[in-house]
């Protein structure tokens, strides 16, 4: 994602390896649960945001103790001022931040369905090119398959929010020791084994699908061969992310109410599964709830979809799988078109159809 802000430059002028890495501080090590800890699995472990910000905050409150002992009235208001003025920056800073841990790590509910999964010829297929235009511009270095993991995503937001690191999803990762059941919950509802929330991970948009599609998923991510990645594993939010998780300011949506997905839309060139097909690629994310347009913000500002109403259906998937409007403008990539082409003509007719019915 280009932002075109100056912070920009100045991040990617820094080495790699002089970037802060939260893993580096102490665990918190309620985070991974036993049963966990006896696979062997450590690295669901996130470093607690607030132990070194709690000690300053402490440390300048006992500094404005001191001073009002001072003499010299300048040293004394002034100090007390200055530092008062900074402790109670941390403290409420420090507490923002611990609320917001608490909110994002809270325990959630639903259980695992377990499912076997068979691995039909036909759901590889489907779920290959489900993979292909929703997972991979985020599960892979080079936004296509297979999905062996990619660098952090929030490395590109010009504000310090921590470590968002799309994990390796062929066998060699770790869901290779994971049921179907437990993939598809993670897919669904963004809870992890030990019930733990992914806070990127777009499940919010992935819950609409049918349990046929999530099979076909997992039985694309099970078909696979096993890839292994060099990139480290690292799943941790700054203290600055959790803060803005208190002030509502991270996108974090509630579990679903229920475990089980919404019933099949059948496949094909309907109004209805061009609406399901937009919800999942989650299309009103940019373009706006109704999509007349996106308010923009962390996100791209995607415009009115109504203009499409003016284009042939051929103009349409031309428009999606290259890039390239009727017009002869060329959409730039922000607008994620290069991973929805792999959209098949049913997928993208059905679309075309939703979009012009609105
Ligand atoms: C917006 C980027 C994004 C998209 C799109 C996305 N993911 Fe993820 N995914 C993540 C991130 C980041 C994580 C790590 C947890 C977190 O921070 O949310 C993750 C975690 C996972 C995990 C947990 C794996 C582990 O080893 O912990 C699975 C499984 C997964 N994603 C499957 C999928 C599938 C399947 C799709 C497509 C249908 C998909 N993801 C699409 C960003 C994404
Ligand atoms: C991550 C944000 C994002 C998502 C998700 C997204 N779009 Fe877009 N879209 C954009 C942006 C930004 C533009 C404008 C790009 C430009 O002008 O270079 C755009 C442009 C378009 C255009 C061209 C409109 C015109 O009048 O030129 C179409 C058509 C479109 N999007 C359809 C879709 C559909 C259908 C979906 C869901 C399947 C979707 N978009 C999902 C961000 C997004």
């Amino acid at each position: 994602m280009t932002t075109g802000n100056p912070f920009d430059s100045f991040l990617s002028s820094i080495p790699p390896e002089r970037v802060p890495s939260r893993s580096r501080l102490p665990n918190w090590r309620l985070v991974t649960s036993a049963a966990e800890r006896a696979q062997g699995i450590t690295h669901a472990h996130r470093p607690h945001p607030n132990r070194h910000r709690l000690a300053l905050a402490v440390g300048g409150w006992w500094l404005v103790l001191k001073l009002r002992k001072r003499q010299n009235k300048l040293a004394k208001f002034g100090g007390m001022i200055g530092v008062g003025l900074l402790s109670t920056i941390f403290t409420l800073f420090t507490i923002l931040a611990s609320l917001g841990f608490a909110t994002v790590h809270a325990p959630r509910g639903n259980d695992v369905v377990e499912v076997t999964v068979a691995g039909t010829a036909e759901q590889i297929a489907r779920g290959e090119s489900i993979a292909a235009a929703m997972c991979a511009s985020c599960h892979s270095l080079n936004h296509d398959l297979p999905l062996s993991g990619n660098t952090n995503l929030l490395a590109d937001i010009p504000m310090p929010l921590g470590d968002a690191t799309p994990p390796n999803l062929t066998p060699a990762g770790r869901i290779g020791d994971w049921t179907d059941g437990e993939v598809q919950r993670l897919i669904r509802e963004g809870t992890y084994p030990n019930g733990h929330r992914a806070v990127v991970m777009s499940s919010q948009s992935f819950r609409v699908f049918s349990q046929e599609d999530l099979d076909s998923v997992v039985a694309y991510l099970r078909s696979t061969p096993a890839v292994a990645s060099e990139i480290p594993r690292k799943q941790a939010l700054s203290a600055l992310a959790y803060a803005f998780a208190t002030l509502g300011m991270l996108p974090l949506k509630d579990q679903p109410d229920t475990n089980v997905p919404p019933p099949l839309v059948p496949k094909g060139p309907t109004i209805a599964y061009g609406e399901y097909v937009a919800a999942f690629a989650d299309c009103a994310i940019c373009h706006g709830d109704t999509l007349e347009g996106g308010a923009g913000g962390l996100l791209p500002k995607g415009p009115s979809l109504r203009g499409v109403i003016g284009w042939q259906a051929e103009d349409f998937v031309t428009a999606i799988r290259t890039g390239v409007t009727p017009g002869g403008e060329q959409l730039s990539d922000e607008m994620p078109w290069e991973a929805f082409r792999h959209f098949d003509d049913e997928s993208l007719d059905a679309l075309y159809k939703y979009v012009t019915s609105l």
